[in-house]
């Protein structure tokens, strides 16, 4: 049976902030198909607690808001990237105001609240109390729906890009419901499928951050960099059944303590900046603090605050805490780190471009240079926002100027047969998971690299297999994904010989003299130490 195809002007996979802001923009030029493997709000966007950074009041500046993420960035930030980001926060605020977001503002002088996060020398942090990312995410999904030139499609999972000659024409879709591959055929297409944080055992990021985009990307040929640089947010919920929960750093913000299993606050050994440190020190700070006395989490203290400013200022987390059995107006709240964002990604310019033709990513998939080796608190929404309105205009004028096309071929099952045996998908997972966390995690060593590269190289060739061999189903799919990127951290892990940001190896305590960026392309991969 041939399978269906559909036709637009722009194919954009993933409904996070990026997807959602950059479809709405390109809405006024062409049409937009956008595939999202499950429901549209089910995405790291809709999680965002802290808020977007931008410079909005007299008592900042741009300059400040520069020197803050390059310094935080370790060296790796692209100055050029980031002057051009941060100068374009306030045209951000305007835009997603205008989508109908509401911002909190200061009941007296009516101008914007904002809050304070790790590394921020200023309040700059505009948030809706502490759900600003499901705010935003509902605002532009209202929007995105009213809109006649944009199809949504839920449940959906992109499996494949189709590339011809460096040129992607689109890509290959299973529908979850009917368990069919559709061809979807644009002149632009865009990856906006968000970061990688379940390629690790613990962490904030929703069910589907498994780096489809990523593997996508490189499998047809697009380069990837920095993708040894994860961060493990220091404060996730410790509790049994309430999994990847965060808690912000904006409780930090207001004056939250790190305190040890002995009650004693820890930080203001580690760092002049205490629990305000970037976030790569306070999250091996808590790690050091849990292997030295072996105990399972630490605490986070914000109880010695005003309980009717805790109540108002973070509803969201009180109440989930207090269902978790923790009152965090009155006791401190246990903690651990978890993995929570990828600087690295997509290779793109400040316009979403990547080095394949037709190729966009924006929003976590990309890397920008914007975040450096590490980023800095809620500079990632500024950062989504801006690629999506660039990489909005950019592939407009693709588009006019495009004169290619090419029929994507159908979908090609071969012999493939349902397997029998789908359990052994799910070990296969947990494994990947498990080693990431133990070897590839917050400290690394070449000894631990090595041990991940044999094991997660073993598990790549059989589940490949299993994608040649049975029937795709969305779990197969984001298990090839999880598999690719996992490979691809421990490559690039390998290829630094150094620590710098959030990339810390036992073997080189400290950074070099020269900061570069690492590269892979698929097929001219250089041989790592
Ligand atoms: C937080 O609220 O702590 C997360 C903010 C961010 O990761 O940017």
């Amino acid at each position: 049976m041939m399978n269906k195809l559909y036709k637009s002007d722009f194919l954009v996979i993933g409904s996070g902030l990026a997807g959602l802001l950059f479809s709405i923009k390109a809405s006024e030029h062409g049409s937009v198909n956008l595939v999202t493997k499950s429901t549209l709000a089910e995405s790291s966007t809709y999680r965002a607690q802290g808020g977007i950074a931008a410079v909005v009041s007299n008592e900042d500046s741009f300059e400040a808001h520069i020197d803050d993420t390059i310094r935080v960035g370790a060296g790796l930030c692209h100055p050029d990237v980031v002057r051009s980001f941060v100068t374009s926060g306030p045209r951000v605020i305007d835009e997603l105001t205008r989508l109908g977001v509401e911002f909190c503002r200061n009941t007296s002088e009516h101008a914007y609240d904002l809050g304070l996060e790790g590394g921020h020398s200023k309040r700059r942090v505009l948030h809706v109390k502490d759900h600003t990312g499901q705010d935003i995410e509902l605002a532009l999904i209202t929007r995105a729906k009213e809109i006649e030139n944009i199809n949504l499609y839920e449940n959906h999972m992109a499996v494949n890009l189709f590339a011809r000659n460096n040129r992607v024409y689109g890509a290959y879709v299973l529908d979850v419901n009917t368990g069919e591959v559709e061809r979807y055929t644009a002149k632009a297409t865009v990856l906006a499928t968000g970061g990688a944080g379940r390629v690790f055992l613990y962490t904030s990021n929703p069910d589907v951050a498994t780096g489809d985009g990523i593997a996508m990307a490189y499998r047809v040929g697009a380069t990837v960099m920095n993708l040894e640089f994860v961060q493990f947010h220091p404060t996730l919920l410790y509790h049994p059944k309430i999994r990847s929960f965060l808690i912000s750093e904006a409780l930090r913000g207001e004056g939250a303590q790190l305190l040890g299993p002995d009650g004693t606050r820890f930080m203001p050994k580690y760092h002049p900046d205490a629990e305000l440190a970037p976030r790569d020190i306070v999250a091996r700070a808590i790690d050091h603090e849990l292997k030295r006395t072996g105990a399972e989490h630490v605490w986070l203290d914000i109880s010695f605050k005003d309980a009717s400013f805790v109540k108002e200022r973070f509803p969201a987390i009180y109440k989930t805490c207090l269902k978790a059995g923790v009152d965090i107006t009155c006791e401190p709240i246990p903690v651990v780190p978890g993995a929570h964002y990828m600087m690295g990604g997509v290779r793109v310019d400040i316009n979403g471009q990547t080095d394949v033709k037709g190729l966009f990513a924006i929003g976590e998939t990309a890397c920008t240079g914007f975040h450096g080796g590490n980023r800095m608190a809620s500079n990632s929404l500024l950062e989504a926002s801006v690629l999506a309105l660039n990489a909005a205009e950019t592939a407009s004028k693709f588009i006019n100027g495009d004169t290619n096309s090419y029929e994507i071929p159908p979908w090609d099952p071969m012999d493939a047969s349902d397997s029998d045996e789908l359990v052994v998908l799910s070990h296969m997972w947990d494994e990947i998971r498990r080693i990431m966390v133990n070897y590839v995690g917050i400290v690394r060593s070449n000894k631990r690299l090595i041990r991940a590269r044999n094991r997660i190289g073993f598990l790549a060739r059989e589940i490949n297999q299993f994608y040649w061999d049975f029937k795709i189903t969305p779990d197969l799919v984001e298990l090839r994904n999880i598999v690719a990127v996992a490979e691809l951290i421990v490559k690039m892990a390998r290829m630094r010989s150094e620590s710098r940001g959030a990339h810390f190896n036992k073997d080189y305590p400290n950074p070099s003299d020269q900061a570069v960026d690492t590269v892979l392309r698929k097929g001219y991969e250089p041989v790592p130490n």
